[in-house]
């Protein structure tokens, strides 16, 4: 039996929806989505209003998302400039720093000010509407300004994450033919360097074609330095005037394209446009997290992941919140630090991810403890699967039992949040991400890509678009078509297993394709595995997850050397380092095992799933067998297995 928390009663008064209405707002969210997005797409400031709404097909060969398509708004006007009438010195953005005794608040004054030098400090640089910009920063407030100046100006940002290394870096800047990049001299995390101007160097020597990088002083530290192309931003944005109109945009004009994994080739560039984008993260940011204007809200993901950019950027400053940025780690200085800045900042909203609970856990509750946590109201989860005890931790011990956790479910392709539970509505089930949000339709398929009713288990499908719905892969229609349409035709494809209980609750099960969630960090397994590949000593390798008590999912490789190298240690330490290096330290292999031969099909195919099962330790069935080239390699890949 699972435990089942009620909503309390002051929750379900003091919320914007208890169940009753969230049942009526949600069948009439699918019974008439022209009408109810219609409504909804009013809570953004529109310069030339919509006359349409929806305008999509799902219909294979020919799949089209469109929201709002003919009308203009401008995202940064929606984040800021709406709000200088009556929120002028209101906090906009709490800067908390690598080190407890750095922060900064900006008021979204200052925020409209930075904002505009630093808009027309790109355009004096060349940055035109429809360019590509990549902002390859750490959390410093710099990176909210970097996005909005793009989106003031009608350029498309591309940030990549700061733990990226150059070659992942260069990759993207490539694909998305950007000429622009925005960084810092070096990060600054748990009290660590991180060498950002020194790798966007190395990116750009790889692949040319930028002519500007703007660059952050952060640490002060020592930069290579090409004059002609690289430009202080401190002096760029000081000459610059502190008045720029924002652009006028249509819908559907690209606001960004973020990189992400998926199961094949290298990372897809998600692109996600103006209009429908900005309803759907602000109307999620709202609901979910019942925002009330003077709530302290704190989501602690980092702005190069998705939930950076809508739930810290853009969800938050489109409805006038107070948004607190952190710039370090959780365990920096102490395993306390969380909570100490709930604390100092009086947070009442906060947002993290399994894997940080799960590493805070093991440190133990007297840390906690210590600190009061009185200002907290509601907890958030997202990312990956929040294994129960994690959750019921989380609730007892930070909520002290009296704050509701949303745990939310969603991609960086949804744009934003997709099933979640509403504080004031939805009781709880650890571990399930409960029910769908307005407007979403959810459906289980089988493999067959046949329905399944009621309490299931399958793949998980949505049936219908909604306004955060990513709209291309950029550069590349058809593989959006092939990745997301073609498994169930009609459907937008998940990747993702779940289970439906018997209330209607949503329970995701993980990944069913080639793609694993490290530490809530996506990975494809063929990026780490074309990594291992490209060592000189390596003839073969194959990656797979496996279940990891802290990381959630830990990477495995199997490793096939080239006749004549010696398996030693070093060797595992060099491929491990070697990895870091080509991707970046997300993605530093957990564990290596040698593998002599790997198992294959006749034809050559690599069978994934005894892979998996091996991993798993799960061994003793592993299925057929009987069409490998080789039943034997299958033995001593059990007899050298590395997780036990
Ligand atoms: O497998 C699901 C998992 O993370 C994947 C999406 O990763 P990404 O695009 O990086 O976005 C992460 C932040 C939105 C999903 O396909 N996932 C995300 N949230 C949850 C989750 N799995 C279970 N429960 C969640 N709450």
């Amino acid at each position: 039996m699972t435990d089942v928390f009620p909503v309390s009663d002051e929750w379900a008064k003091r919320a914007y929806v208890d169940d009753a209405k969230y049942r009526e707002m949600y069948e009439r969210s699918v019974a008439d989505p022209e009408g109810f997005w219609k409504e909804h797409g009013k809570r953004v400031d529109w310069i030339k209003p919509f006359t349409t709404v929806k305008n999509v097909s799902y219909a294979p060969g020919n799949v089209s998302i469109k929201w709002y398509e003919d009308g203009t708004l401008n995202v940064s006007a929606n984040c800021i400039d709406r709000h200088l009438k009556d929120k002028a010195d209101k906090v906009a953005i709490i800067w908390e720093g690598d080190e407890p005794t750095d922060d900064k608040k900006i008021t979204y004054r200052e925020l409209h000010e930075q904002v505009c030098r630093l808009a027309n400090a790109m355009k004096a640089n060349g940055v035109k509407k429809g360019d590509r910009v990549t902002i390859y920063l750490p959390m410093i407030p710099e990176a909210a300004y970097a996005m909005l100046a793009c989106a003031r100006i009608g350029a498309v940002h591309s940030v990549v994450f700061g733990g990226f290394s150059p070659d992942a870096l260069a990759g993207r800047i490539e694909d998305a033919a950007s000429t622009f990049v925005i960084t810092a001299d070096e990060g600054l995390r748990g009290g660590r360097k991180i060498p950002l101007k020194a790798n966007t160097d190395k990116a750009i020597e790889k692949v040319g074609g930028v002519d500007k990088v703007l660059v952050v002083k952060r640490t002060g530290g020592n930069v290579g330095w090409k004059d002609g192309r690289d430009v202080w931003y401190h002096d760029a944005v000081s000459a610059a005037s502190t008045d720029c109109p924002p652009e006028e945009i249509s819908a559907e004009d690209p606001l960004f394209i973020l990189y992400t994994s998926g199961s094949t080739g290298k990372p897809k560039g998600v692109l996600h446009t103006s209009g429908g984008y900005l309803v759907y993260a602000s109307m999620t940011h709202q609901y979910v997290f019942d925002y009330k204007d003077g709530d302290i809200y704190w989501c602690t993901a980092d702005v190069g992941w998705v939930t950076g950019h809508s739930y810290i950027v853009y969800g938050p400053l489109a409805n006038g919140a107070t948004t607190l940025m952190f710039e370090g780690v959780p365990n920096y200085p102490d395993a306390a630090r969380f909570w100490k800045v709930c604390d100092k900042h009086q947070v009442n909203t906060f947002y993290t991810a399994p894997t940080a609970i799960r590493a805070l856990m093991g440190a133990g509750e007297d840390l906690v403890k210590q600190t009061s946590r009185k200002s907290l109201r509601l907890l958030g989860s997202v990312g990956e699967p929040i294994n129960p005890e994690a959750w019921l931790w989380y609730h007892r011990v930070v909520g002290d039992g009296r704050c509701p956790i949303v745990d939310t479910w969603w991609q960086t392709e949804t744009g934003g949040i997709m099933i979640t539970p509403l504080p004031g509505a939805t009781p709880l089930k650890p571990g399930s991400a409960s029910r769908p949000f307005f407007g979403i339709r959810p459906a289980l398929v089988d493999a067959d890509g046949k329905t399944l009713e009621g309490k299931a288990e399958g793949n998980l499908v949505i049936l219908d678009s909604w306004p955060g719905q990513m709209r291309t892969v950029y550069g590349d229609h058809e593989r959006f078509e092939q990745t997301y349409f073609s498994a169930y035709p009609n459907t937008y494809f998940t990747g993702d297993g779940c289970r439906r209980d018997e209330d209607g609750y949503y329970w995701i099960t993980g990944r069913v394709d080639d793609v694993i969630n490290v530490s809530g960090h996506r990975m494809g397994t063929a990026e780490v595995e074309s990594a291992l590949v490209a060592h000189p000593k390596v003839a073969e390798a194959a990656v797979v997850g496996y279940p990891h008590d802290l990381k959630g999912q830990g990477i495995y490789c199997y490793v096939t050397l080239n006749a004549g190298e010696e398996p030693t240690e070093a060797l595992r330490k060099e491929l491990r380092d070697w990895v870091r290096q080509e991707i970046g330290p997300i993605a530093s292999p957990d564990l290596i095992q040698w593998a002599p031969g790997l198992p294959k099909t006749r034809s050559g195919k690599i069978m994934r799933r005894i892979l998996r099962k091996i991993a798993e330790n799960e061994f003793s069935n592993l299925g057929d067998t009987s069409t490998l080239a080789d039943p034997g390699v299958v033995d001593d890949l059990i007899e050298n297995r590395q997780n036990r």
